[in-house]
């Protein structure tokens, strides 16, 4: 692996002109370089986890580096609303969570609001789902109300559980009257965290064993985290596919440091590899196993980076990336086995096959038609309207590379991966861009385009 050089070349000089009036409506004006140091936002799984665990834990559990985005502010006002004391979650603040305690939720007076956040929604039916006695009605925004929930609601029912909602209990808004629920062994379809970790907290309350049996290990955060709150959980099987837990352990409160979110790192991995003369350094990324697929796809397409001071915090290990631009990067394949491990990476990786001169396949990536867009659908249409040459499938993408792109008037269709990965594309096109619906990028990574606009030289 080559050492990166920072270039000095101030030629090209990157500008970006934000509308000060209408912030969601950006431009981007192309070229130049990206220079500099990224401390990336906390994780935004490890958050929402930190937040929910603590709640049920006895004690106080302290949250720090937590990520201080939309959506797990929708968990924690979700929680807040069922009586858990949570300081407020600001930049730079240690986040006090005071825990109720396995059977401490309240029942709400009001509905809970899970905004744009499918994990807050499909955690919380899981947490709830054995609250017996409570009930609950749970809703979000367009894009939440319209992504399937039967696929946490089918294994709870086999619970014991109740949850109705539209569509047979697939849609939100959702009402869950709290059941005694028995363990059972559930087989997951598809390789979902957020299924998972919903049987998971259902498990901790119900009458025997539970164990999941996943088809492909996806995140583990859960796991991890749940042991070291003291439930008893134990991982067996491939890759840790066999997940059981047995009810009887009570959460203790806990210092949980949250390391930052490779989701996040993975826009400027991207820009510092496909924008000539970059050099960046990307500090505190979390390095979970479940999670590094995009460092595997950059490996395959000879992108220019390197791992320095890898270390471990709070049983995740966590380090800093150097990326470099490389000028020739390859085409790559990425099939189905892969995609849990960078399932939130696929925009920013379809960006990166644009400028890769040759073709290259995703495949086995039909859960991206279920994200808060269909995102295979919505990265096809706007980057087909810079020139791109991309062929959609109904569970992949080709990406024929090497076209220049050419700007032109985006929209991030209300997605926040989509919106930064327009941001990085537009960097490496000819011609300005205008990015509508741009503060969509706040979802998970508030400070996005102040960092786009620090690192640019
Ligand atoms: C998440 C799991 C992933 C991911 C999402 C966060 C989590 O979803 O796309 O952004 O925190 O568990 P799936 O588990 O449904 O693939």
């Amino acid at each position: 692996m080559s050492t990166c050089k920072i270039s000095t070349n101030k030629e090209n000089l990157l500008t970006l002109s934000l509308n000060q009036k209408q912030h969601s409506l950006r431009e981007v004006e192309p070229g130049g370089k990206l220079i500099g140091r990224v401390k990336v936002p906390g994780d935004k799984s490890i958050s929402h986890r930190a937040l929910l665990f603590g709640s049920i834990a006895e004690g106080e559990t302290t949250i720090e580096g937590i990520l201080p985005a939309e959506d797990p502010l929708s968990t924690a006002e979700c929680l807040r609303s069922m009586g858990v004391k949570i300081s407020s979650i600001k930049n730079d603040t240690i986040v006090r969570v005071e825990g109720v305690g396995l059977n401490g939720l309240k029942e709400p007076k009001e509905i809970l609001d899970c905004g744009n956040s499918g994990t807050t929604m499909r955690l919380l039916i899981g947490l709830l789902v054995g609250r017996i006695g409570r009930h609950f009605v749970l809703t979000g925004d367009d894009s939440l109300r319209e992504r399937p929930m039967q696929r946490v609601s089918q294994p709870l029912r086999l619970m014991g559980g109740e949850v109705n909602g539209r569509s047979n209990g697939n849609l939100a808004p959702l009402a869950i009257m709290g059941k005694k629920l028995h363990g059972a062994v559930i087989g997951t379809p598809v390789a979902s965290a957020q299924v998972k970790s919903a049987i998971l907290l259902a498990a901790l309350t119900a009458d025997g064993e539970t164990k999941v049996i996943e088809p492909t290990s996806s995140r583990d955060h859960s796991e991890r985290m749940l042991k070291a709150f003291g439930a008893n959980l134990k991982v067996s099987g491939e890759r840790g596919r066999h997940i059981s837990v047995s009810p009887g352990s009570k959460l203790k409160g806990k210092s949980i440091i949250v390391p930052g979110d490779i989701s996040s790192a993975a826009f400027w991995l991207i820009a510092g590899t496909i924008i000539p003369h970059s050099n960046l350094t990307l500090e505190n990324v979390g390095l979970n196993p479940t999670r590094t697929g995009i460092l595997e796809i950059m490996k395959k397409m000879d992108a220019d980076f390197e791992i320095i001071d890898l270390k471990e915090v709070a049983g995740e290990p966590v380090g800093n990336i150097k990326v470099c631009y490389n000028s020739e990067i390859k085409p790559f394949e990425i099939e189905s086995e892969t995609i849990p491990r960078l399932v939130d990476e696929v925009p920013i990786l379809t960006v990166a096959a644009c400028l890769c001169k040759g073709t290259s396949h995703i495949r086995g990536a039909g859960e991206l038609r279920v994200k808060e867009t269909d995102r295979l659908k919505v990265m096809t249409r706007q980057l087909m309207k810079m020139g791109a040459e991309i062929e959609e499938h109904p569970d992949g993408l080709t990406i024929h590379g090497g076209k220049q792109l050419k700007g032109s008037t985006l929209d991030s269709e209300t997605d926040h991966r989509v919106a930064m990965s327009l941001a990085i594309a537009s960097l490496v096109a000819e011609g300005n861009s205008t990015i509508a619906r741009s503060d969509a990028a706040y979802i998970s990574y508030p400070n996005f385009w102040n960092d786009f606009e620090k690192l640019r030289n």
